[in-house]
């Protein structure tokens, strides 16, 4: 089919109740028209499983996850932003195939599911130290108080920053996010300094490892430096990826599978009776609530995506919540059911680019409802209606998450 049969039809994206709760819409769009093209968002948007799999797998399609706040920039305003990205230029997966596959190989082994899983018992303890600090108050926000702090905890100790950074890490983390969303100049311009102000500090510490090296991720890089595989500008900025990508989806996979939790109270009593169903518990929260709600790639050729030829060069979305709520995979799709099996979710992607921490994520998420199981029995919420922050077309995160116990 040639790209004029493509439907252009007036779905309010863009509504706030549409951020809110994104599903009754893209139901209606996945059964209604499968590609569909989005003039808002300068490209096209894909909704079924089969098609988000396999546009995943198709290497035509390159990784383009920044382009929706910066399509909309003056050429100048482009120009200012050019340090940040020339830095998010070297991350992993935004560079050539042979790039991406050396950083690959220097990474993986430090992410497989038996190099995380001997990192359980420091990341209870981590857990448990955050659950300490508010145990005695009976109340906390959970996004606060556990499900930001951990992750970051966990990454910044991976590589090897030092434990008095780790506010100002989450900080630059914070504002790190605005690349990721439709954002104004002014925060993409914060942004940017976040970005900088952090390499700087990270190229203090590569120094001191090479004076130095320890046991850690930063000290594997610096030597990595020495045989030649490595650049210090490459090591500083995929430090940055790590330290983003490590504590915030998965911060906003704990926060949404409590509340996933709470909404199905006889799915909460189900996990409290039977805590061997926690890792499907995981998948389940990945699946109904996973934070990666959109990938955007775009075609380097002429490419087929969803029966429609695309000449290269356009934006596609892959609308990762509606394919992993889509009833031709999943019986009753909207039901949070924590025995779900199998659970052919695509929360992590999929193929060359697929998600690096996926076994961190699963593990920290696990031990960070072990903890709360364990420590916290009679967690309830303490919030009216969820503290969303909204941002268009399904972006959509907790802001806080009050609890009691
Ligand atoms: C619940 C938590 C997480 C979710 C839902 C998630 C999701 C994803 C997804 C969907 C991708 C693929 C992006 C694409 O295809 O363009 C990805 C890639 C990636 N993720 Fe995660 N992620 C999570 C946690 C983490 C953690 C803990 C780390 C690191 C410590 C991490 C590091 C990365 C990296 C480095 C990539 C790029 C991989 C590559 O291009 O080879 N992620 N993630």
């Amino acid at each position: 089919m040639s790209d004029s049969a493509i439907a252009v039809p007036s779905y309010d994206l863009f509504a706030p109740d549409v951020a809110a709760d994104p599903h009754p819409l893209l139901h209606r769009i996945r059964a209604e028209n499968p590609l569909i093209r989005v003039p808002e968002l300068n490209g096209y948007l894909i909704t079924r499983h089969a098609d988000v799999v396999a546009a995943l797998k198709d290497r035509r399609l390159a990784t383009a996850n920044l382009g929706q706040g910066l399509d909309r920039l003056s050429q100048a305003e482009r120009d200012e932003l050019r340090p940040v990205l020339q830095s998010i230029a070297l991350w992993m997966g935004h560079t050539d195939e042979d790039d991406h596959v050396r950083f690959q190989q220097l990474l993986k082994r430090y992410f497989t599911p038996a190099t995380v899983n001997r990192l359980r018992p420091r990341v209870r303890e981590l857990a448990e130290e955050l659950v300490d600090a508010v145990a005695a108050s009976g109340r906390m926000d959970v996004v606060a108080d556990l499900a930001y702090p951990l992750p970051a905890n966990v990454i910044a100790e991976m590589l090897g920053m030092p434990t008095s950074e780790r506010e100002r890490l989450q900080a630059w983390s914070r504002d790190i996010l605005a690349l990721f969303a439709p954002a104004d100049f002014a925060r993409l311009q914060a942004s940017q300094r976040s970005v900088l102000e952090m390499q700087d500090y990270l190229r203090g510490l590569v120094a001191q490892r090479r004076a130095e090296p320890r046991e850690d991720l930063l000290s594997m890089f610096v030597a990595a430096e020495r045989e030649g595989v490595v650049t210090e500008d490459e090591i500083v900025a995929n430090c940055v990826l790590l330290l983003f990508a490590g504590h915030e989806t998965t911060a906003n996979l704990i926060a949404n599978g409590l509340v996933l939790l709470f909404d199905h109270p006889d799915q909460f009593e189900l996990l409290k009776s039977r805590r061997d169903l926690l890792p499907q518990a995981v998948e389940e929260m990945l699946r109904c609530s996973g934070p990666a709600n959109t990938i955007v790639r775009v075609t380097t050729e002429p490419v087929e995506v969803a029966g429609h030829e695309l000449p290269a060069g356009q934006v596609v979305y892959l609308a990762m919540l509606a394919g992993n709520r889509d009833p031709e995979v999943f019986e009753e799709p909207d039901r949070f059911d924590i025995t779900r099996k199998p659970n052919r979710h695509t929360a992590f992607g999929l193929g060359a680019f697929y998600c690096l921490g996926a076994a961190l994520a699963r593990m920290e998420t696990d031990v960070c409802f072990s903890t709360l199981l364990d420590r916290l029995p009679n967690l309830r919420p303490a919030y009216e209606t969820p503290d969303l922050t909204l941002s268009p077309p399904f972006g959509c995160r907790l802001a806080s998450l009050d609890v009691t116990f």
